[in-house]
């Protein structure tokens, strides 16, 4: 899959002021820095598309990005991020669930994981929920030029058996670094597949 054109569309707080025109949406969730935004830039070649950020918490909307005018990236804010207000952290889970379970176009969540460390637990307790919701979903291990070949290879089985304790099956797991761009062919091979 090449991407020829990728234009934001548009920032929203509420599922009804998403971008008018229905198309399939492939979006980006995860906790805060997990690196979420970038990855959408990678995937488009445009480093100031999706606003990223060292600090957590930068996107506090849902953003649209149109993809070659006939689907679209969809970046969320992430969760868990410690710091932020009690009331700010559940309005953004208002925010993520929102789109989540509002979107009849999401055709498959990608949900990125941070390669360095184990699953946390409120990973887990996302997934569940995914799980349950019947939300179609997949993972992206990030920032994998972070770690050493073996310490990578190591953290990665280390976290597919935590997550096989909770699923016989894994759905497809993805490898990503934004400064290698590794993955991001098999990322937008996988959405082309889901596409057709
Ligand atoms: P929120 O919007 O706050 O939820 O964060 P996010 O998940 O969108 O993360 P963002 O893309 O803003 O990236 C967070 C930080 O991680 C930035 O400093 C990025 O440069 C860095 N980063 C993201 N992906 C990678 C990667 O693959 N490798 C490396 N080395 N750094 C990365
Ligand atoms: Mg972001």
């Amino acid at each position: 899959m090449k991407i020829t054109q990728a234009i934001f569309s548009g920032s929203c707080r509420f599922i009804k002021d998403r971008p008018k025109r229905r198309l399939p949406e492939f979006a980006f969730i995860g906790r805060s820095n997990v690196g979420k935004s970038s990855l959408i830039n990678a995937l488009c070649r445009q480093g100031q598309l999706a606003h990223t950020s060292s600090k957590p918490g930068k996107t506090q909307l849902v953003n649209h990005f149109l993809i070659n005018n006939s689907w679209y990236l969809v970046d969320l804010p992430g969760y868990g991020y410690a710091k932020l207000s009690k009331g700010i952290k559940a309005e953004l889970g208002e925010i993520i669930r929102g789109y989540i379970n509002g979107s009849e176009e999401l055709v498959n969540l990608f949900v990125l994981l941070d390669s360095r460390h184990d699953v946390q637990s409120i990973d887990l307790k996302f997934l569940l929920e995914l799980g349950e919701a019947g939300v179609p979903f997949s993972i992206i291990f990030t920032k994998c030029d972070k770690l050493g070949s073996s310490a990578l290879e190591n953290q990665i089985k280390k976290n597919r058996e935590t997550l096989m304790e909770y699923w016989e099956e894994l759905p497809p797991v993805f490898l990503s670094s934004t400064e290698s761009g590794k993955g991001r062919e098999e990322i937008l091979d996988y959405i082309e597949t889901l596409l057709k």
